[in-house]
C-alpha cells in the first residue's frame, strides 16, 4: 500500500445517494427496487473512492483525454447512452417480441457501464500512473474491469457487471449478452455521432479516426 491508495470500502452517505439520483434521474426508471438501490450504491461507491465529489466532475470523454465532447460532462454521456439503449430495446422488442429484452438490465447497464471511470479518470491516480508506470501500469486497471468490480462489490447481479466489463473493446474477448450488445451499440453510436458531427475536441480524436476532423487527409 502507498499513501496514494484510499481505503477499499469508503463510506457511502444518504446525502451522496440522493445526489447520485439527481445526477442520473433515469435511475428511477429501474422497476426492481432492489436493483435500483444497488445501482445508486454502485455510483456512490465509485465517487466515494475517488477524488471526485460528483459524476459531473468527470469529463465527457470515452477514455481520459480521448474522444472528449466539446461540452457537457459524464452524466450527459451516461444518460444519452441509456436513452439510446432504451430506444433500441423498445424498437427491437416491438419488432421481435421473441428477443425477450430485459429493460431493467438495459437501464441499469446503461447507467453503470462506465461506473469504473471515476477510477480511471481520477486525476490523483492518473498522476501516480504517469510518474510510476513501471510499478502500476498506466492505467493500473481500465474502467471496464474496475466497473465490473464495483458492480459485484455492491451486490449487483453478474448481468450488470458483465455490461460494465464487456461494453468496450474488452467485450471482443468474450461473447456479449443481448443487453450488453445493445448498450455497446448505444455507447459507440453516442461517440461516433459526435465524431461525425464535429462535436469532439479535435485534439482528443484518436489517430485511426483523424479523417473525421475538419481539414485532415482522408
Ligand atoms: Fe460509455
Amino acid at each position: 500500500m502507498t499513501s496514494g491508495t484510499k481505503p477499499s470500502f469508503p463510506e457511502i452517505t444518504d446525502e451522496l445517494r440522493l445526489q447520485i439520483r439527481e445526477e442520473l434521474p433515469e435511475l428511477a426508471q429501474i422497476e426492481d427496487a432492489g436493483l435500483q438501490a444497488k445501482a445508486v450504491d454502485a455510483w456512490a461507491y465509485a465517487i466515494a473512492q475517488s477524488s471526485f465529489t460528483s459524476i459531473r466532475q468527470i469529463p465527457p470523454a470515452g477514455n481520459p483525454d480521448v474522444q472528449e465532447a466539446k461540452r457537457g460532462d459524464q452524466t450527459d454521456h451516461l444518460r444519452g447512452v441509456t436513452r439510446i439503449a432504451i430506444a433500441i430495446a423498445k424498437e427491437m422488442q416491438a419488432a421481435y417480441p421473441e428477443l425477450g429484452i430485459d429493460m431493467d438490465t438495459i437501464i441499469a447497464g446503461g447507467l453503470l457501464h462506465d461506473v469504473g471511470k471515476a477510477w480511471e479518470f481520477d486525476p490523483e491516480r492518473r498522476k501516480r500512473w504517469s510518474s510510476e508506470q513501471k510499478r502500476y501500469g498506466r492505467p493500473s486497471i481500465r474502467h471496464p474491469a474496475m466497473g465490473a468490480h464495483i458492480c459485484l462489490t455492491v451486490g449487483l447481479p453478474e448481468e450488470i457487471a458483465h455490461i460494465a466489463m464487456a461494453h468496450s473493446g474488452e467485450g471482443e474477448l468474450l461473447v456479449r449478452s443481448l443487453e450488453c450488445m445493445i448498450v455497446h451499440q448505444a455507447d459507440y453510436t453516442f461517440w461516433n455521432t459526435l465524431l461525425a458531427g464535429g462535436q469532439l475536441k479535435p485534439e482528443t480524436v484518436p489517430a485511426q479516426k483523424r479523417k473525421y476532423v475538419d481539414g485532415s487527409p482522408v
